[in-house]
């Protein structure tokens, strides 16, 4: 039974602790896995404040990727020594959501993965955050997280499609479907955010706006391929949008912050007939307030999107294969990289809107 350094919260909105655990041996359908590097995500940020409500004591970190050491009976998709993104809604396979074909909406796999209790420290079960828990050096997670990729992509980089990269590039392909020539507007140019904006890029939409309060996010957003950007801070990003838009708005807006005050924006900025979509997770008691009318009178709409409505097993290797290929950016989203006993200043520089994206690296 090995153990293991992780990031470990011990309420919300106590300070992180960097503890050695114990982890137990993966079990029938169950993978040990080696972590390589864990990209720090606002989502992780959201379960400090509270905002997320997630079981404490907790191992922080759901955007990982690392090495196979060691798997339980009946495993049959991954071997000792594969290269995994880790995927943090797992499947079970049998569902009605995973048997229609949607296994990131599954019922099941979650639910068993959060009650999993690998993490112990002196008795007591230390829970996984989404159960992956992958700000540690070692975890277990069931099969269907671990996803395969070639051993050729830096885990560093690999790391960023569990979390950011899918979230956003399939809110744009998957959820939204946006066409070539589709105009979009992209609130919030963060981690998730920029994936938004470059996924965007992908599909071929125009123009791409991005919106944000801080200029340094908005230069990644340029770098990222937006072609216009708007400082929220000096200037209403709803008249600014129509004005880009002949005054009609854009065809998609998402949100990727986690506001209501933005969600009203995003719902604001889309056209007669267009949507809006949150992706930006809001605290747990947020409620959205929005003018009814515009629903059957402009026939808009709000809509959700989980992970990027994404299919893991299918989407993660179109995404490592677009990174080869030179068009999707994850060297550039990588801000800074930092050692696990840094993790508060990597989500300190988060906070402050200094990275794109912190990774810690092991
Ligand atoms: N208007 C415009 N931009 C804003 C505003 C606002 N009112 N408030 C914050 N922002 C910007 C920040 O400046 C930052 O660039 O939103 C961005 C958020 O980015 P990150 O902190 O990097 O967060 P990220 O990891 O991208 O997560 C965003 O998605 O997955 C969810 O839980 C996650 O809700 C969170 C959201
Ligand atoms: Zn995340
Ligand atoms: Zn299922």
């Amino acid at each position: 039974m090995p153990t293991a350094r992780a990031a470990v919260l011990p309420a919300a909105r106590e300070p992180l602790a960097v503890d050695t655990l114990k982890v137990r041996d993966p079990r029938d359908g169950e993978v040990l896995v080696r972590i390589g590097a864990s990209g720090v995500c606002h989502s992780d940020l959201h379960a400090i404040t509270g905002d997320l409500p997630m079981p404490t004591p907790c191992v922080l970190g759901h955007e990982g990727a690392g090495t196979v050491e060691a798997v339980g009976s009946g495993v049959r998709h991954v071997a000792v020594g594969d290269h995994v993104v880790l995927n943090w809604v797992p499947f079970c396979g049998a569902c009605w959501y995973c048997q229609s074909g949607r296994n990131y909406l599954c019922e099941t796999g979650y639910v068993k993965a959060m009650g999993a209790e690998v993490f112990h420290q002196n008795g007591t079960t230390v829970n996984q955050f989404a159960g992956v828990g992958s700000m540690a050096e070692y975890t277990v997670v069931p099969e269907s997280a671990c996803i395969p990729i070639g051993a050729d992509v830096p885990l560093d980089r690999a790391c960023l499609i569990g979390c950011g990269v899918m979230t956003g590039v399939g809110a744009v392909i998957n959820t939204a479907r946006v066409q070539p020539g589709e105009s979009v507007a992209i609130f919030g140019a963060g981690g998730v955010g920029l994936n938004v904006v470059q996924g965007a890029q992908i599909a071929g939409a125009n123009p791409i706006i991005a919106i944000d309060l801080n200029e340094r996010k908005l230069g990644f957003a340029k770098q990222f391929g937006a072609t216009h950007t708007i400082n929220a801070g000096s200037t209403d990003p709803v008249s600014a949008i129509q004005d880009l838009t002949t005054g009609r708005g854009v065809d998609y807006a998402f949100e990727v912050i986690g506001r209501a005050d933005v969600v009203m924006q995003a719902f604001m900025a889309v056209r007669r007939g267009g949507r809006a979509v949150v992706v930006g997770v809001p605290p747990a008691m947020e409620m959205f307030s929005l003018p009814g009318m515009l629903f059957p009178l402009a026939e808009k709409s709000l809509i959700g999107s989980l992970y990027g409505s994404s299919l893991l097993a299918r989407d993660v290797p179109r995404l490592i294969d677009l990174y080869r290929a030179g068009r999707l950016k994850l060297d550039e989203l990588i801000t800074r990289r930092y050692p696990l006993t840094q993790v508060g200043d990597a989500f300190a520089a988060m906070e402050k809107g200094e990275v794109a994206r912190a990774v810690l690296v092991f």
